[in-house]
């Protein structure tokens, strides 16, 4: 499969079939991203893999921290700026749309609604979930870096006919999570991902985010 293709097919796949990935298939996954670039090299990510009890254990854990509050615990690390603004609320806004249309859940039905997203943290169904790990102290480099790192091991998954969907909702319970998975005192999960085969008949797998056109984002000078 050509690099392409694989940015064409990957998509953020939210239902998974109930079938395992090997760690030797992992390892060989995960040694081939590690040539994502960063930075001076740092190579600033760390990875948790969980299947089995250990993936059990953290939905077990989010499932009983979240009851009662759903917004989560605190962060000074926001997944988006706060009162976002155009266009990027709206961009937000249509993909979440488009999910919901995909699910057949109105946006009345706000329990339905609420339901759904908590499968983020059931990891939407995969037998895989990683945790990627970043020190506190790095900076923004780091964490766009880290982008590149995840983005990679996207595309590596579809090569190997996986799906995976990234997921920044860990955020909201990133002081629990860091006690359950024994972080050090400087660590914090930059991002989750779910990974997987994909539930191909799944009616919320067949959405297809759009993007801005390339007038919209491309400046070219000098041409
Ligand atoms: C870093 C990152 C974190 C994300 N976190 C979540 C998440 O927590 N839950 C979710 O359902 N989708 C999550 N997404 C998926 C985005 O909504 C998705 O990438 C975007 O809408 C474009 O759709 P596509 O990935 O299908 O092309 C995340 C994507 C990225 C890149």
């Amino acid at each position: 499969m050509d690099v392409s293709t694989a940015i064409q097919q990957r998509i953020s796949t939210r239902a998974f079939l109930d079938k395992a990935i090997s760690k030797t298939e992992l390892e060989d996954w995960l040694t081939t991203a590690q040539r994502a670039p960063s930075g001076g090299n740092l190579q600033p990510w760390r990875v948790i893999a969980l299947a089995g009890d250990e993936k059990q254990a953290v939905t077990d854990m989010a499932v009983e921290t979240l009851a009662g509050k759903f917004k989560g615990e605190p962060t000074d690390r926001p997944v988006y700026p706060p009162d976002l603004w155009e266009p990027y609320d709206s961009r937000r806004r249509a993909i979440g749309e488009q999910m919901y249309a995909a699910l057949d859940i109105p946006r009345e039905n706000k329990p339905a609604r609420m339901a759904w997203f908590a499968n983020n943290f059931r990891f939407f169904g995969a037998p895989v979930a990683l945790f990627i790990v970043l020190d506190e102290r790095m900076g923004h480099g780091q964490w766009g870096h880290t982008g590149m790192f995840l983005q990679t091991l996207s595309l590596l998954a579809v090569e190997r006919g996986w799906a995976s969907c990234m997921q920044e909702c860990w955020a909201i319970l990133r002081p629990s999570l860091k006690a359950h998975l024994g972080l050090g005192d400087t660590e914090m999960v930059w991002c989750g991902m779910a990974l997987g085969y994909a539930d191909k008949d799944a009616p919320v797998n067949s959405v297809r985010s759009g993007r801005a056109e390339l007038e919209e984002f491309v400046e070219f000078r000098g041409f």
